[in-house]
Parts: structure tokens; C-alpha cells; sequence
């Protein structure tokens, strides 16, 4: 997501973890799990006593849609990320968000259903039980990444709550406090984009086996930098649709204020589907940088899922609705 049009930024070697010092550490946070606990977290989760407050989801299944491209290095998904509301450097996001609090936190599903409820996040992590889910997530901007996402499917939640026959979309909302995000008082942003964040999709692109909540990555908690301590992932959207940190949603008769899109239409469309064939009117679409790697790579249709999703826009014009 640009607001001024620059050059990309590389990342600096120094962030990279070797992949080997990445496994030895995720081994070591293993042993150090099992060790400190005397019983284990009744979900496929649990802390370590450690390193509190970092929470570890253990033998996750894994997903029959998963990617098997490699995965992008750990350290770079977490020091590399756009989150306005923590400010617009992409390298500093991380520190900028330490003192967020993602817990205690609720998500209030409500509108359109006859079972809107406001469920605690453990609580829903509990009734909805998480598996990994390797995804492709292309940003707009031209960049991606393969992340190992940890997730459920949002249908299970949206059936949850029984949706009546009015709910034709979806909104989402992020949470909206001065006190903890400071890109939320910076007054420029403030202009540009409209507080809070929010997205919003339609029921069956919501309902879409691939479209996933997602409340953690690499087997860890979600970081703060990455949304914590829930947000969405819809994987042939450009990254802009995977709303960060929301704390409502809320099913809907008329499509729904979309941030990106309702402040810049010309340039954001409200379905942001991957497309290599329909460019931003700044810059291409036609081939992104996977992060980490130094030749740009051709864009696939729909970011690769075109199988799965092409015939959710069989009628529709997508160089009109982009
Ligand atoms: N969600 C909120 N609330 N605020 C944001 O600024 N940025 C979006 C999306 N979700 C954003 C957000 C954009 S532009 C991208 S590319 C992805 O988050 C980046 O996710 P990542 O930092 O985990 O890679």
C-alpha cells in the first residue's frame, strides 16, 4: 500500500535469520514447553513459562491446502509488515507495536444472524480448533511472501452464528485506540485514512474454505506486528483485504465500507482480487518480489488460487471490478 510512490525498500541482511538458527530455536522453545509444564493447555495450545507471554500451538494439523513453496524466513514475516496504525515505515512496525496489549480481547459477531455473540479470543480458539495453513500473501505493493499461517475457516464461525438470508457481506473492523496505536494520532494519517480500519467481503468469498481467521504463524502466537491477536487472510485478495487485530464482525445486506477502497476507488477496488492482467494505475501488477529473493516473479492469477476461486467471478467484469 502506497500513499507516495517510492522505490522498494530493500531489506537489510542483517535481518536475516539462517534457517538453521530458526529450527534450533523453535527446538529449543519446544523442549523448554514440555519441560516447564506439568499438564498441558487443554487445546492444541500452551505457554511457556519461560518466555511468557509467548504461546506455542503444538502438533498442528496441517492443511490439505497448503503450498508446499518454500517459506519465507521467519524473521523477515515479522519485521516486514504494513500496519498503519502503528505507523508507515514497513521495518519499524515491529518495535512500534511492543506495547500493544493483544489480551484480554473480544470479537463481537453481530448483525445479520440470529446467534451474534461476543466471544473472548481463547474462548473461540477453544470452539474452533486451528491447523496450519501455508499461504502465498501478495501485497499490493508488488512484494510476497509464503507464510505458515495458524488458522481456522471463517465459515465455522460465520455457521456458528447462523447468518439470516439478508446477510449478503461481511464487514470487518479493527480496533481503534490512540492510546496503544500511535499511527491512529499521527494527524497525516488521520487524512488519509479514516479510523478504524475496516474490510469487508462477500458471503461466499466469507465462506470460501481458503478465507481463514488467523491467530497465529510459525507455530507462535500471532506477533503483534502481524495483527494479534486475530485477523483475517483471504490469499488470492491483495494483502490490504487481510485485516489486522479485529475486534468486530458484522454481517451485512449492502457491501461494506472498505478503507482502502472508500478512500482511494481509483486506485483500490473493493474485491482487490490478484490480477496480473489489471495494474494499479501508479505501477504493474504483472510481477511481485518474493521477499528474500533478488528476480521478480510473474503474478499468477488470483495469486495462484485460480482454481479454487475463478468461478466465484465467472459473471463479472474484473478489469471493472478490480
Ligand atoms: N490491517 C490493518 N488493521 N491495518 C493495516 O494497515 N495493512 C494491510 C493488511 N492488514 C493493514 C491491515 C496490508 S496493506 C498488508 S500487505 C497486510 O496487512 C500485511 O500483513 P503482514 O504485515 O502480516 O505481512
Amino acid at each position: 500500500m502506497r500513499l507516495f510512490k517510492s522505490k522498494f525498500p530493500a531489506i537489510p541482511t542483517s535481518e536475516i535469520t539462517p534457517e538453521l538458527i530458526y529450527k534450533n530455536r523453535r527446538q529449543f522453545i519446544k523442549q523448554a514447553t514440555a519441560l516447564s509444564l506439568a499438564a498441558t493447555y487443554p487445546l492444541n495450545v500452551s505457554w511457556s513459562s519461560q518466555q511468557q507471554p509467548e504461546k506455542i500451538f503444538n502438533q498442528l494439523p496441517k492443511s490439505k491446502f497448503s503450498t508446499e513453496e518454500e517459506l519465507t524466513d521467519y524473521k523477515k514475516v515479522i519485521s516486514y509488515n504494513n500496519f498503519y496504525e502503528f505507523g508507515l515505515g514497513k521495518t519499524t512496525i515491529a518495535e512500534l507495536a511492543q506495547n500493544f496489549k493483544p489480551r484480554p480481547w473480544t470479537l463481537s459477531v453481530e448483525g445479520e444472524c440470529d446467534k451474534p455473540k461476543i466471544w473472548d479470543i481463547d474462548e473461540l480458539i477453544k470452539q474452533f480448533p486451528v491447523e496450519e495453513r501455508i499461504y502465498r500473501l501478495r501485497c499490493v505493493e508488488a512484494w510476497s511472501m509464503v507464510i505458515p499461517w495458524v488458522g481456522f475457516e471463517l465459515n465455522k464461525l460465520i455457521k456458528a452464528s447462523q447468518p439470516t438470508s439478508n446477510a449478503k457481506y461481511i464487514a470487518f473492523e479493527t480496533l481503534h485506540d490512540k492510546e496503544q496505536m500511535p499511527g491512529q494520532r499521527f494527524k497525516l494519517l488521520g487524512y488519509v485514512l479514516p479510523w478504524p480500519y475496516r474490510e469487508g467481503l462477500r458471503m461466499d468469498e466469507a465462506l470460501h474454505p481458503l478465507t481463514i481467521l488467523s491467530v497465529g504463524l510459525y507455530g507462535e502466537v500471532l506477533p503483534k506486528q502481524n495483527g494479534a491477536p486475530i485477523r483475517l487472510i483471504v490469499p488470492w485478495k491483495y494483502g490490504f483485504k487481510s485485516i489486522k487485530s479485529i475486534i468486530k464482525i458484522k454481517f451485512t445486506k449492502r457491501e461494506p465500507y472498505a478503507t482502502w477502497h472508500r478512500t482511494n476507488p481509483e486506485e483500490y477496488g473493493f474485491y482487490a482480487n490478484v490480477n496480473p492482467e489489471v495494474d494499479h494505475p501508479r505501477w504493474s501488477q504483472a510481477k511481485e518480489r518474493r521477499i528474500g529473493e533478488f528476480f521478480k516473479r510473474p503474478t499468477l492469477m488470483f495469486n495462484g488460487y485460480a482454481e479454487q476461486v475463478a468461478s466465484m467471478y465467472k459473471y463479472m467484469d474484473l478489469t471493472r471490478r478490480f
